[in-house]
C-alpha cells in the first residue's frame, strides 16, 4: 500500500513534464486527481512504497513495459462504431469515389489512436458495402497495447454496436453466448493492428516509405497541447498522398496548426485535403 496518497504539485508536474514528453499528451493541473487516481493504482500493483519511488522507475526507463502501463491507464479510449456517420458519409459519396477518379486502385487508411477497432471495423465494412471493386488497407495504430489487443480480438457489446446498420450487424458479427458481438475474421482481409506512439510515428522504420489516401485522428489529439499537435500534424502532411485526407473528430478544429491542408464543408462535417 502507498504511504503517500497525495501527489505533491512538484511530484505532478514531473509527471506531467514526463507524459507529455512520452506521449504529446498535456494534463493540465485540473487533472491531478485523475492522474494521482491512476499512478495510485500502479504504485499499489508494483507494491512501491510512494510516489516519487515510482517515478525514479519510470524516468530511469528501466522498464519500458512500465511506461506503457501507465499509458494504459492515463488514455481515454471511448470509441464506438459509425462514430460522427456524417464523416463517413463525405467519406462514401465524396472522398473515396474522388481518389477512385483520380485513377487510385487500392485505398491505404491510417486509423491514428484507433482505441479497439471500431473506427478501423466501421471503415471495413463501408468499403467493403459501397466499393467492392476497390482493394483497400486499413492500419489501426494505438500507443496503448491493451486496446490493440483488444482490436486484434475484435468482441465486442451490443451498446458498441449500437449505430451498426441491422444487415451490417448480420453480415459481419458472430453473436457469442456471453451477448457481446465477434468481427468475423473472414472481413478481416486488409486491416492491421499496431502498437504505436504518435510521437513517433514519422520516425518508425517500417512505415517510413508509406503514404494514405485519408487519415483518421478523431479524439486523439484533444489531449494534445499546441506544440505536439503541430508536430504530430507536420507528419501526417508527409505521410499522406498527394490530394489525400486528413480526418479529425468532429468539435476539433486544425486553425491553430492548419499548416498546408485545405478545409472542405461537407453536410455537418468538416475534412481536411492536403495540399
Ligand atoms: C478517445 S479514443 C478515440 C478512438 C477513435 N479514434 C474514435 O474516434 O472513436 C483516443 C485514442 O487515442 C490513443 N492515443 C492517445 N495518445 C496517443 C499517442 N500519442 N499515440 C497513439 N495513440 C494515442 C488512446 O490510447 C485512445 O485509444
Amino acid at each position: 500500500m502507498a504511504e503517500e496518497r497525495k501527489l505533491t504539485n512538484a511530484e505532478f508536474i514531473d509527471l506531467q513534464d514526463f507524459i507529455y514528453k512520452k506521449s504529446g499528451m498535456f494534463f493540465p493541473l485540473s487533472r491531478k486527481n485523475f492522474i494521482e487516481q491512476k499512478v495510485l493504482k500502479r504504485i499499489e500493483s508494483l507494491e512501491y512504497k510512494n510516489f516519487s519511488d515510482y517515478l525514479a522507475i519510470l524516468k530511469k526507463e528501466l522498464y519500458q513495459t512500465e511506461i506503457i502501463n501507465l499509458f494504459n491507464e492515463i488514455t481515454v479510449n471511448e470509441t464506438f462504431f459509425f462514430r460522427d456517420q456524417p464523416q463517413f458519409e463525405a467519406l462514401e459519396k465524396h472522398i473515396i469515389p474522388r481518389l477512385a477518379a483520380s485513377g487510385r486502385k487500392n485505398i491505404t487508411i491510417l486509423s491514428a489512436g484507433c482505441s479497439s477497432g471500431e473506427e478501423p471495423y466501421t471503415l471495413a465494412m463501408i468499403l467493403r458495402e459501397k466499393f467492392p471493386y476497390l482493394p483497400f488497407t486499413i492500419c489501426g495504430i494505438d500507443i496503448s497495447d491493451q486496446v490493440i489487443a483488444k482490436a486484434d480480438w475484435a468482441e465486442y457489446t451490443r451498446y458498441a454496436v449500437r449505430h451498426v446498420p441491422p444487415d451490417y450487424l448480420k453480415k459481419y458479427f458472430i453473436p457469442l453466448e456471453n451477448g457481446n458481438l465477434k468481427f468475423r475474421d473472414e472481413f478481416k482481409t486488409g486491416i492491421s493492428f499496431k502498437k504505436m506512439n504518435l510521437m513517433e510515428f514519422g520516425a518508425s522504420p517500417g512505415l517510413k516509405s508509406k503514404r494514405y489516401d485519408v487519415i483518421f485522428c478523431r479524439y486523439v489529439l484533444i489531449y494534445f497541447d499546441r506544440v505536439s499537435k503541430q508536430r504530430v500534424i507536420d507528419t501526417f502532411h508527409e505521410k499522406i498522398a498527394e490530394n489525400g485526407y486528413l480526418i479529425l473528430g468532429n468539435s476539433e478544429s486544425l486553425s491553430s496548426v492548419l499548416g498546408n491542408f485545405k478545409i472542405l464543408h461537407f453536410p455537418s462535417a468538416i475534412i481536411y485535403r492536403r495540399t
